[in-house]
């Protein structure tokens, strides 16, 4: 199959580009390096050393010849969007080229209009282009669980659910109801695509993905390989990558508030598997698939709790602390929602969430100064309920 990669030097889209390789695919892939800049201006950088797009590249293509082609270029311009999916003739488009920061997306005007302009413009350009010249490819497209939010007080479905209204029956879209500027971009963009399959009779398959942590995938031998990035700053590290880095650090985990928010998560590994299994089985009968993809419930205070003691086991005395909560969420809520289409195509979680963090401790060991070097940017600036740009050195080439 020809799998077209959009965001492929992020932290998916690198991992899944040498799955989808090691699977026998052939890879095109597309970024326009946004998110190098985007750490840079937190004042941060991968706590895994990462190669450039052209050694990156190189390496691969000594293991895998040309079954990857790469291309350097922005979705937000609708020409290349056309071109890049003209030349690939995808079997099945992965969108995971957006900005992904909920709190970047906080800082100021400035950040929410990049984030809207970046995500929901490259989102219409790249369905147009399949509308225009490949109408019969699959679009797999990353949301997020946080378009549901996170305290409706129900059970929250698989995209649609039924209701029943003064004494009528009707299945609908479950109302989303989002918890950052970045959260929103997500449901526009799921509004557009439902639109687009509803109109046009696209085919989609959009994930409401849980919170991804981890480091390695476990089929591809590590002497190939290429590591994939990880954060830890304020606005790109996501909450289990950013406490394995404070553990490794002697850093205080930092627990917004008491740390009773539970969200979805799922490893590295297991977003790369269930993403695999929904390009090989692509919807049968309906042209817009919503599937909630994670593995499991927790708290952050019971992340925390295993991190330390994980840590702890490893020798690295981990403390935790409860600091502000710079969001605008509650702190303790009914949260459950469905996550069985997944589990119906095949997924199995590959490993536990304890064994995960303790290959994630020993893969951040040796890059310890990396974290050291930048660990400011871990701490909390952003606020949702203020404008606080003069704290960060906006880098001017953000758009
Ligand atoms: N990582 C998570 O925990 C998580 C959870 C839920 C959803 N998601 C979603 O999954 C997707 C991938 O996440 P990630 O963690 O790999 O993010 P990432 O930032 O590491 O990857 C996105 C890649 O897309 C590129 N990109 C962004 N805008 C672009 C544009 N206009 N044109 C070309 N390239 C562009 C970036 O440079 C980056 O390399 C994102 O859409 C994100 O919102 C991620």
């Amino acid at each position: 199959m020809n799998i077209l990669i959009l965001g492929i030097d992020g932290y998916i889209g690198w991992a899944l580009a040498q799955k989808q390789l090691y699977l026998g695919n052939k890879v095109f892939g597309i970024d326009n390096f946004s998110r190098r800049e985007t750490v840079k201006e937190m004042g941060s950088d991968s706590a895994i050393p990462i190669e450039t797009m052209n050694k990156r590249i190189s390496k691969i293509k000594e293991v895998y010849g040309n079954r990857i082609e790469f291309f350097e270029g922005d979705l937000t311009y609708s020409t290349f969007a056309n071109d890049i999916v003209k030349k690939s003739c995808p079997d099945a488009i992965v969108h995971l080229a957006e900005q992904p920061s909920a709190p970047y997306s906080m800082i100021d005007q400035k950040h929410c209009i990049y984030t809207h302009q970046n995500n929901v413009i490259g989102n219409l350009n790249i369905i147009y282009a399949m509308k225009n010249f490949s109408p019969n490819s699959h679009l797999i497209k990353l949301g997020t669980m946080g378009e549901y939010g996170y305290d409706p007080g129900f059970v929250i479905p698989e995209g649609f659910f039924e209701i029943e209204y003064l004494g009528r029956k009707a299945t609908v879209p479950y109302p989303k109801m989002a918890g950052s500027w970045y959260h929103w971009t997500k449901v526009h963009d799921s509004n557009n695509i439902m639109f687009a399959c509803k109109t046009w009779g696209l085919k989609s398959t959009d994930i409401m993905q849980g919170i991804v942590y981890g480091t390695r995938l476990k089929d591809i031998p590590s002497y190939i390989y290429q590591p994939t990035r990880f954060d830890f700053d304020e606005a790109f590290g996501t909450v289990l990558n950013r406490f394995c880095s404070e553990a490794v650090i002697g850093h205080d985990l930092t627990v917004h508030g008491a740390g009773g928010q539970t969200r979805g998560f799922l490893a590295l590994e297991d977003s790369i598997q269930c993403i695999s299994l929904l390009i090989e089985k692509p919807p049968e009968n309906e042209n817009y698939r919503v599937v909630n993809q994670f593995d499991e419930q927790y708290s952050v205070k019971d992340l925390a709790n295993k991190v330390k003691s994980i840590g702890d086991k490893k020798g690295l005395d981990v403390t935790i602390a409860n600091t502000e909560n710079p969001r605008k969420e509650k702190e303790s809520h009914y949260y459950k929602a469905d996550h069985k289409k997944l589990r119906d195509l095949g997924f199995k979680a590959t490993r536990t969430i304890e064994e995960e963090i303790e290959y994630v401790l020993e893969d951040l060991h040796p890059h310890k100064d990396r974290i050291l070097k930048n660990k400011q940017a871990i701490i909390k600036k952003i606020k949702w309920n203020s404008q606080v740009s003069s704290l960060i050195s906006l880098n001017p080439s953000t758009p």
